[in-house]
């Protein structure tokens, strides 16, 4: 090929590219790649946003506002080894989404990552209007009205019923009613999660009996309960969500770090002294049963549910956590479950969009 072919083919490509979309480069660079398997990268052009630009952000969530100290841990970019996730674009997702809804299920994990993305798009387009409505019955929407984009949020932590008798609170393992649920079914896009709460005992436990057909139990294996839970979830999902219209994804187990063999410093005792990422793969590197359990009942299910296979990326980061700085001033207190904002959970939404995008 001659020197003036190849111009031409250059020439060619640069009226070309900017119509064919940037959107579908990264499509077809998608495409194939594993893009949970990958490492942090420092990046000096992170955070996504500051948090001092998100007015709604929660204060558990606002570590640089209640007081920690350092800011590394705001400085890292997830790059999968075989490709590039496509940087976060706030006009993308609203040209993308206009007229649709996108619903996070699940417990105060969910409101983390629902959170993270109404800062994400907000600090991008901040004078859009917006307005944020709260419910009785747990839902949150927020809706950025220009495009009309809704992001909900429905507290629900366990997805399975909890009855409420006279004789006490009843978590039954087989139903889920359409008073909690009917309300999932008309999103575009619905996010899954539950698993924390399962582990409760004595007065965080929010229940008193577990109903598992025709059997009451004062207790049982909480794995056992789990995995029939998310059955229970998997059916009410299968026979409910319209997959012609709806994308399901459920959110892999986001780790805490109160487990002494994860790592890290200080043992397991606190997250506290952590500043940055761990490197290498996270003792143990066997993997949390409850991960197990979620990766079964999905692939046992008749439609494709994506699994947000956030766990092993995000046990790397002992250092997202808000540990002591949960709330302003009184450092007291230890949450090493949540996540500091901006931070972990940014990721998971990049992730959740490139998972919309190439699909
Ligand atoms: C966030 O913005 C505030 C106010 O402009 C500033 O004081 C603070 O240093 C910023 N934080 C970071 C981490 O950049
Ligand atoms: C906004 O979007 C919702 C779906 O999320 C739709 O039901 C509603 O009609 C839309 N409103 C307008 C004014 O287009
Ligand atoms: C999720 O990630 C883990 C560890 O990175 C991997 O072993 C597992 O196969 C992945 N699960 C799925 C469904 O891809």
């Amino acid at each position: 090929m001659g020197v003036f072919s190849s111009a031409f083919l250059v020439l060619l490509l640069m009226l070309v590219l900017p119509f064919s979309g940037f959107v579908n480069g990264e499509k077809d660079e998608l495409k194939g790649c594993d893009i949970y398997e990958g490492r942090w990268e420092y990046d000096d052009s992170y955070p996504l946003y500051n948090s001092s630009q998100c007015p709604f952000i929660e204060m558990p969530f606002d570590c640089q506002n209640n007081g920690r100290p350092d800011q590394l841990y705001l400085k890292y970019r997830w790059k999968p080894y075989a490709c590039d996730l496509p940087r976060f674009s706030g006009k993308h997702l609203l040209e993308k989404f206009e007229n649709k809804r996108i619903m996070f299920v699940g417990d105060s994990i969910s409101l983390n990552q629902w959170q993270s993305l109404t800062c994400m798009i907000h600090s991008w387009t901040p004078h859009d209007a917006y307005i944020l409505q709260r419910d009785h019955q747990g839902f949150s929407t927020f809706t950025f009205l220009k495009h009309n984009v809704s992001l909900i949020l429905s507290r629900n932590a366990l997805l399975v019923d909890i009855a409420h008798k006279s004789w006490g609170r009843v978590l039954k393992l087989n139903t889920i009613s359409d008073n909690n649920a009917k309300r999932w079914k008309d999103s575009d896009v619905l996010v899954f999660n539950s698993w924390h709460w399962w582990l409760h005992r004595g007065r965080k436990q929010p229940w008193d009996f577990i109903r598992d057909g025709d059997d009451l139990h004062k207790d049982m294996d909480r794995l056992v309960a789990y995995e029939k839970a998310l059955s229970t979830w998997s059916k009410w999902v299968d026979k409910n969500i319209d997959f012609t219209k709806t994308e399901v994804f459920f959110q892999g187990i986001s780790p805490a770090h109160i487990n002494a063999k994860l790592g890290g410093k200080n043992g397991g005792k606190s997250c506290r002294e952590d500043t940055k990422p761990l490197i290498g793969p996270p003792h143990p590197k066997r993997r949390l049963s409850a991960e197990v359990i979620v990766e079964k009942v999905i692939s046992s299910m008749s439609n494709k549910v994506h699994l947000l296979n956030i766990t092993r990326l995000s046990q790397q980061r002992k250092d997202g956590h808000p540990s002591v700085y949960g709330r302003p001033g009184r450092h007291i207190g230890m949450d090493c479950s949540h996540w500091c904002l901006p931070g972990v959970p940014d990721t998971w939404n990049e992730l959740l969009l490139a998972e919309l995008t190439r699909s």
